[in-house]
């Protein structure tokens, strides 16, 4: 019969207790969540700085819906041009291109990069292990050698780098890992890359706007990867993502990024939106300082319990139950006592550590945080 895997898939996902669904929310801020008429305490979001809320109706009142045509025809608009030039004055780049999503923008560029007349045979991306869908789907999709690191293990990096004989190198990372909210040795990295002769690229979807001194992230390490992505729908509470680089990279990215080339410019809206995010994030110091504060307070709870948080010191607070049967009973448990967190299965993180991904977020009270800790206490 045709397509009869589709039956077989679904059954076998549901078997497995790793069948993904949506859930459908009504009401949602930073803090709390509203899902069938009851609402919750909203540990599950990437609304870090609590930016993603309802904007002033003035604000967006002249800005037309849409861009009516690619960028390379008539979609490039003033707006553009203006969030590109502040992302790349806030971030000390040439240049920027937009996209309307860090999945986009991420798989294009690797797939862009290594897609020209030179045969590829001559080419290596290093992948972290952890690194997101995007970034491996866009390394797999090229003709360039796929390498792939243990997770933020320099010596293992340095050996694969040792063997390769590619002459086009580059190594490819997160600022923050999304499933496992550490951090990348970026100074390190860089510097290994860099004595390899390779190119370094950063996806800091989870740095932007609330990692390092002035929250900018990889850039605030003083180390400026060659190819740096942001998205918008994290910290920015927003939506897109931007990849900044050389004016050369970004005239090559013009020439030859499919996704960039052969899609619609995004909205005017969606920029001007970004644009005004975009200034509230490099405002948002005392939200970045709160955010801290319940990171840590967080962490010396967690660590008075019997529980064993994942080595984090970011807004991403995994905790680890190993089976999907366990995280999913542990996080129905939670609902009842009235908090929502995401539990995380396999195939998005490896087998046996199905986990909990608690995000704090800056708009969090302090009670909202030992209610949190004490039902985690209670249920685990
Ligand atoms: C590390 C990382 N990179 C890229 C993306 C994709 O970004 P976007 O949501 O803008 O497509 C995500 C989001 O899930 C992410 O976690």
């Amino acid at each position: 019969m045709p397509f009869a895997y589709i039956s077989q898939a679904l059954a076998a996902r549901r078997r497995e207790g790793l069948l993904r669904q949506r859930v459908l929310v009504e009401h949602a801020c930073a803090r709390t969540i509203t899902i069938a008429g009851k609402q919750y305490l909203n540990f599950a979001s990437n609304d870090y700085l609590g930016l993603a809320t309802k904007l002033e109706v003035d604000q967006l009142v002249h800005t037309e819906a849409g861009s009516r045509s690619s960028a390379l025809v008539t979609g490039y608009l003033d707006v553009h041009h203006k969030l590109e030039r502040k992302l790349c004055h806030t971030l000390g780049y040439e240049a920027a291109l937009l996209f309307p999503s860090g999945f986009a923008a991420n798989t294009s560029v690797l797939k862009a990069l290594f897609t020209t007349q030179e045969k590829q045979s001559s080419a290596a991306v290093f992948q972290d292990k952890l690194n997101h869908a995007s970034l491996i789907d866009g390394g797999l999709a090229t003709d360039a050698k796929f390498v792939r690191f243990n997770h933020n293990d320099l010596t293992h990096l340095r050996s694969r780098l040792e063997k390769t004989k590619a002459e086009h190198k580059l190594v490819v990372t997160e600022g923050v890992f999304s499933m496992d909210g550490d951090t990348a040795p970026i100074v390190e990295i860089s510097e290994l890359a860099k004595s390899y002769n390779a190119w370094l690229m950063v996806d800091d979807a989870h740095a932007f706007g609330v990692v390092g001194e002035n929250g900018l992230g990889t850039v605030d390490t003083g180390i400026k990867p060659e190819i740096l992505v942001i998205t918008f729908g994290k910290a920015m509470g927003c939506q897109g993502a931007a990849v900044l680089a050389s004016q050369h990279v970004i005239d090559y990215m013009t020439q030859f990024n499919r996704e960039f080339v052969y899609t619609t410019a995004i909205s005017p809206i969606m920029a001007s939106v970004a644009l005004l995010q975009l200034e509230k994030l490099l405002q948002a110091s005392q939200a970045r300082d709160k955010l801290s504060g319940n990171i840590e307070y967080f962490k010396k709870l967690i660590s008075a319990t019997n529980l064993s948080p994942m080595p984090s010191d970011t807004a991403i607070q995994p905790l680890v139950y190993g089976s999907s049967e366990n995280v999913l009973a542990v996080q129905s448990k939670l609902k009842q006592q009235g908090i929502w967190v995401g539990a995380i299965r396999p195939p998005t993180v490896p087998q046996n550590t199905a986990r909990l991904r608690i995000t704090i977020t800056a708009e969090h009270s302090i009670e909202d945080i030992e209610c949190l800790v004490s039902a985690l206490a209670e249920v685990s």
